[in-house]
């Protein structure tokens, strides 16, 4: 993900007033399950319609422009949620196509001509959503391919290999690649991406390690204050490792809140520990910052009501909105607030499904008892998550590997020796100077590739 932090000037900006769409909205009768079935098939429908990857010329399991490969990994996991919450498997071929498409080379989510764009936070998302198909049971891959719990170890472990204690006495930066801006930023999505695949691993494999990963990555984080220490639990964007993060980007979004949140209720329900539970409660709490205070409607505080919100960010409210699902699941006393947050919401985000030439494109704002003109990947997925956590507590909790769970894993996924594995390098500001070495081969090896392409 790129430039996550800085809100851009949203190009499509429309004026709200002309472009209220008058057409029937999608009026959701929670009491109703067929309603519910009818407005989310259509969304969903919406959502694979910006799906690129099965036309001629397109890479399987990739949207096209403006969406980064980073919010593929995301909207993957949202289908498979689709398919957990309303049975619906018609898209289930796609998704698994999808993910196994991405794996890269070295089967850990780090395809090697993603590299220009590829933080851990973008990694992390397509590891989440592998986590996803393991606690899911989600039909497993044919033998010869990575399994779910492989990929999502995969996935943790090289992120674990890259902590680097160099600066801000621990800590992942945002970038794997030195070449990428935002290298010397150390940031809340990736640590706390780290921390939620680690405690989800923790609870399906039963293995402690995973769990006492996911400890140092909290103290961590909570040491320099990305998680504040205050009345209120709040979640910050990120800190510059040149000034030792010291100095805070004090962004709140809701998909970092939702990253703590939903990984304290992991721990919680995994260890059965008061002061897991302490905080599950606490970053609940603080959650109200990104619910309007009159109508309870959700929104992203920081770029919203400023209508800033850029590509990215337009579709953290569909993970917000999964991790608010799962909590409710994993910790049953948090279920009846999170239902009544989620039940207003959905409503609402329904109602914003009144846009575009189907008449049904859900928007960005769901406040405005319609469509606010905005339409896109992150907005389909944010209604639709929304929408479906509403049957969280009438499905199954996530599995474990004892409890309904069939994905096989490896511990040592993703870190077997491998020269030509970059994914595993460890760099450190000591090989910084190897990097500038791997950029010229990278950048020769594309120019090479296209001359064979050429020729
Ligand atoms: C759901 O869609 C079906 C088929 O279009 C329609 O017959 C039915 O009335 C709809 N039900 C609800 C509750 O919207
Ligand atoms: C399942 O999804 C497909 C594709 O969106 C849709 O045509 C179908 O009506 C859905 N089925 C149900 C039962 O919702
Ligand atoms: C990127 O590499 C993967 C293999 O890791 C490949 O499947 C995919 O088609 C490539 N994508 C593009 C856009 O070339
Ligand atoms: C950088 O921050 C870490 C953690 O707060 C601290 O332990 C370390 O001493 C600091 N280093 C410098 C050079 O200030
Ligand atoms: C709480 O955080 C503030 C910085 O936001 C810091 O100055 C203070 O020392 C912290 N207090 C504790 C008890 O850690
Ligand atoms: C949230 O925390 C505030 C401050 O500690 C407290 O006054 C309030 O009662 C809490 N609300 C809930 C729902 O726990
Ligand atoms: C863990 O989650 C399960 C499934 O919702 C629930 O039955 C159980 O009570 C939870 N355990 C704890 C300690 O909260
Ligand atoms: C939320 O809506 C569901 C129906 O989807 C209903 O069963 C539940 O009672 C509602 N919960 C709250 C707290 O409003
Ligand atoms: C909350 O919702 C009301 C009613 O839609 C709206 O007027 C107000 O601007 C919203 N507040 C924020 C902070 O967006
Ligand atoms: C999980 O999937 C496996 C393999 O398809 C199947 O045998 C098992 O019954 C499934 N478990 C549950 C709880 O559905
Ligand atoms: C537990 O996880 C750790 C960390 O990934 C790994 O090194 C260890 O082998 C695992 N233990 C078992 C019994 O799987």
């Amino acid at each position: 993900m790129r430039l996550n932090r800085k809100n851009f000037i949203v190009s499509s900006l429309l004026t709200l007033t002309t472009f209220i769409s008058h057409s029937k909205a999608l009026e959701l009768d929670l009491d109703d399950p067929q309603s519910l079935i009818n407005a989310t098939s259509l969304v969903a429908y919406g959502l694979m319609d910006y799906y690129t990857g099965d036309q001629y010329g397109k890479t399987v399991g990739m949207f096209s422009p403006p969406y980064y490969w980073w919010e593929a990994g995301g909207a993957w996991g949202s289908m498979i949620d689709y398919w957990w919450f309303m049975q619906n498997d018609s898209y289930n071929d796609i998704i698994m196509q999808a993910m196994l498409h991405q794996t890269g080379e070295n089967n850990n989510y780090i395809p090697l001509n993603q590299s220009t764009t590829e933080g851990n936070d973008d990694q992390a998302f397509w590891g989440i959503a592998a986590m996803t198909a393991a606690e899911r049971n989600f039909t497993n891959p044919p033998k010869e391919s990575p399994q779910w719990l492989y990929l999502a170890q995969a996935v943790f472990n090289t992120m674990a290999l890259r902590w680097d204690d160099t600066t801000c006495g621990g800590g992942l930066r945002w970038q794997i690649f030195v070449w990428n801006t935002g290298y010397d930023y150390k940031n809340t999505v990736s640590n706390g991406a780290l921390f939620h695949l680690a405690a989800r691993l923790a609870r399906y494999t039963g293995n402690t390690s995973y769990a006492d990963w996911a400890e140092k990555v909290w103290d961590w984080m909570y040491d320099i204050h990305l998680i504040s220490n205050g009345t209120y639990m709040f979640v910050y964007d990120g800190a510059s490792a040149t000034d030792n993060c010291t100095q805070l980007t004090k962004y709140q979004w809701t998909y970092n809140q939702g990253l703590l949140l939903s990984g304290s209720a992991y721990l919680y329900n995994f260890t059965g520990s008061e002061i897991w539970h302490e905080r599950t409660k606490k970053l609940l709490n603080a959650s109200q910052v990104f619910f309007n205070s009159t109508t309870g409607v959700m929104y992203e505080a920081a770029c919203q009501p400023s209508l800033s919100c850029n590509t990215d960010q337009r579709s953290f409210k569909a993970y917000f909105s999964r991790f608010l699902g799962l909590t409710a699941q994993l910790v049953p006393e948090t279920s009846d607030h999170i239902m009544r947050l989620l039940n207003i919401s959905a409503k609402a985000a329904a109602r914003s499904c009144s846009g575009g030439t189907d008449g049904h494109t859900c928007g960005l704002n769901w406040f405005i008892d319609g469509w606010d003109g905005y339409y896109g990947l992150g907005e389909q997925m944010s209604a639709l998550e929304v929408m479906i956590n509403t049957k969280a507590l009438q499905r199954p909790a996530p599995y474990t590997s004892t409890t309904g769970g069939s994905s096989q894993g490896n511990p040592a996924a993703g870190t077997e020796t491998n020269p030509t594995n970059l994914a595993a390098l460890h760099i450190t500001a000591g090989s910084r100077a190897g990097a500038g070495i791997i950029t010229a081969i990278i950048g020769i090896s594309i120019i090479a590739c296209a001359l064979w392409l050429i020729v």
